[in-house]
């Protein structure tokens, strides 16, 4: 028994050998240069990991307090892709980047403070993607 099962591992060890040996390195090259885990692309926007995870600081530094962490809205409305059921806020995804953009810089008279000259106008464009795109799950505090 213990043998013949070694001889099969060897077989198998050498068809997985054989068959992907050559792309093998390939594959682990791609990964660590050109997929970094955590880049989002939903619909025609995109966010680098790296633009995720600005955007996620900005966000919770200047607008979760209002909106919450999760974008579910607080004293501000919802911050979704797509509103939830029976919430009136439209949903980022409507506003587009054009509206959110608008809303962001001007703000509005109804309590949303506006963030030009605060905020560059890089750290809004990104902004306006990140709010687009699904929220990133908050690890739970403490
Ligand atoms: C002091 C609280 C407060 C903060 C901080 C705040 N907002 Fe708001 N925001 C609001 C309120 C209130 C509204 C609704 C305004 C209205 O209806 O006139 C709003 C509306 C919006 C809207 C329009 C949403 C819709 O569906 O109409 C967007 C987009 C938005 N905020 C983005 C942001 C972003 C991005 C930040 C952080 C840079 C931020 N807000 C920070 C209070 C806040």
């Amino acid at each position: 028994m213990k043998r013949k099962n070694l001889f099969y591992l060897t077989i198998i060890g050498a068809l997985a050998l054989t068959s992907c040996g050559g792309d093998k390195g390939d594959v682990v090259e791609t990964k660590e240069e050109a997929t970094p885990t955590g880049d989002v692309t939903e619909g025609d926007i995109t966010l680098t990991a790296a633009e995720m995870e600005e955007a996620s600081m900005l966000y919770f530094d200047r607008c979760a307090g209002c909106h919450g962490s999760s974008r579910m809205g607080a004293t501000g409305p919802h911050l979704l892709p797509d509103a939830p059921e029976g919430n009136n806020a439209p949903g980022t995804k409507i506003l587009g980047a054009a509206g959110l953009k608008a809303f962001i810089e001007n703000g509005t008279p109804g309590g949303m403070p506006e963030w030009k000259g605060i905020l560059t106008d890089d750290e809004i464009e990104v902004m306006t993607r990140f709010l687009q795109v699904t929220p990133p799950v908050i690890p739970p505090f403490g």
